[in-house]
């Protein structure tokens, strides 16, 4: 049995798979904060270019992957699906474990599968620089890998705490190129509305993108070069752009025939979850027998204890209202060490399938992720990002379920990223300063209350 099944560059995907065609309820229209009616793309021009808007609304199945965009992708495209031999034997479960590892891109995890088509998109249409957000560096970091391989000037609203403890991924956004400042900064009127309530904000996700999108629309007017903003995950467009992984991973398990009874991802905005469990979401709906676990953190618990509800995917109220699972817009999460876990909201599309029951939401504790991350490294010998080691708690948890209930099953889970700099979280850990925490139920009611007078998505 091997432990690498890997494709052959010719066997990378060459369309990406969009969900929206055969989602049973489609997702409900992001709304227009001011009309509360559906927003058209005229609404959201300022802020993407014309072609990632398309992919954005699109309804069609299959959506061509540009020649330009695969050329790029095949730096470490397809990526190997890896069988977890030792970490089977030491778990001794009834469970075959088999991993994608989306650690061996440029920047180190599976954002790059969307920063590459975002940047191409962007240059196609004319645009000169790219404004985004990042929270502990991975999306920024894959942003600038992303922009430098087209040419194109990347601007980066960091989490200020984020800035300040890790600045590791900060270097690396400067290698590539790209200009990165802490969050709020006193470049925007929202980081500067922020600084005003409070001089030593730590910042948080909501606030960067308040940032950047302001970046990205006021540019023309003060005379930067043409802007768009860029997001990381959430949208549906790079949900659709990270299904790539879930049908590479199609065609390698086929390869050993084998198929998943479980698919699991962690889930911060919902873009690597998507990316591999998509494909096999329009399966369960054609019939198949298959769990699928999206993992978020106790201390932000958007899709287990936030309502599913129209909400702003920024602090400062700029973007449309989304529907989605949400934590309230307000929420500043506890600061524990996935940052990339740490936003208030879930991906519109991931939301709706919680809803219908095609994914099931699963939340863990901190110190459970750690364990679970330190037990792969010593048999697997790959050390994971934070984010990743929520999804290997649930690999876990599952593999001793099948072991209680005498039942043989097979694992999927979506190695999202390596934890190389983040080595001062595993240091903290092997210290016993972290906790665990959960969310106090009047925090998260106390947060919700600024969404009262919204409207309201529909039941039925
Ligand atoms: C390695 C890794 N995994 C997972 C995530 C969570 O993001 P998403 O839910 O969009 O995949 C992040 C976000 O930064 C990440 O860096």
């Amino acid at each position: 049995m091997p432990v690498k099944i890997v494709l052959n560059e010719s066997e990378i995907p060459r369309e990406w798979y969009n969900i929206a065609a055969d989602m049973p309820n489609p997702m409900q229209p992001p709304l227009h904060p001011g009309t509360h009616q559906p927003v058209g793309p005229e609404d959201l021009a300022p802020v993407f270019p014309m072609n990632l808007i398309e992919q954005e609304v699109s309804t069609e199945r299959w959506i061509r992957i540009p020649d330009e965009v695969l050329d790029k992708l095949l730096l470490w495209r397809p990526t190997p699906l890896y069988r977890a031999h030792k970490l089977e034997k030491f778990l001794n479960c009834p469970v075959k474990i088999y991993y994608k590892n989306e650690g061996v891109s440029p920047a180190g995890s599976h954002k790059p599968n969307t920063a590459i088509p975002q940047a191409y998109y962007n240059k196609v249409f004319g645009v000169k620089r790219i404004s985004t957000e990042t929270g502990a560096g991975q999306w920024g970091s894959a942003l600038s890998f992303a922009c430098s391989q087209f040419g194109l000037e990347a601007k980066v609203y960091m989490v200020r705490i984020s800035y300040e403890q890790k600045p590791y991924r900060r270097l690396m956004m400067n290698t590539w190129g790209a200009t990165c400042v802490p969050s709020p900064s006193t470049e925007t009127e929202a980081g500067r509305k922020m600084l005003a309530i409070d001089p030593n904000s730590p910042g948080s996700l909501g606030i960067a993108i308040s940032e950047a999108v302001e970046d990205a629309v006021t540019s023309e007017a003060q005379g930067r070069p043409l802007t768009r903003y860029s997001l990381g995950s959430v949208l549906n467009h790079v949900l659709l752009h990270q299904s790539i992984i879930g049908l590479e991973a199609q065609k390698q398990l086929a390869q050993v025939g084998d198929y998943p009874d479980i698919v699991i991802g962690c889930a911060g905005g919902g873009s690597n979850f998507a990316g591999i469990s998509f494909p096999f979401v329009r399966d369960k709906i054609a019939g198949k027998q298959i769990q699928i676990i999206a993992v978020e953190p106790m201390s932000c618990p958007t899709m287990t204890r936030g309502p599913f509800l129209y909400d702003f995917g920024d602090t400062m109220q700029m973007t449309p209202l989304l529907p989605m699972h949400t934590l309230g817009h307000a929420f500043i999460p506890a600061p524990v060490h996935a940052g990339g876990l740490r936003y208030h909201g879930m991906a519109p599309l991931v939301s709706q399938l919680i809803l219908d029951g095609l994914v099931e939401p699963r939340a863990v504790y901190q110190l459970e992720t750690f364990t679970a991350g330190v037990t792969w490294a010593r048999t697997e010998g790959f050390i994971s990002a934070p984010e990743t080691n929520h999804a290997l708690a649930a690999v876990f948890q599952e593999a001793k379920k099948a072991k209680e209930e005498g039942k043989e099953k097979v694992i999927l889970v979506n190695w999202s990223g390596h934890g190389l700099v983040d080595l001062a979280a595993y240091d903290a850990f092997f210290q016993g300063k972290l906790v665990d925490y959960e969310m106090p139920q009047d925090e998260i009611e106390l947060a919700l209350k600024a969404l009262e007078g919204f409207p309201k998505p529909n039941f039925s």
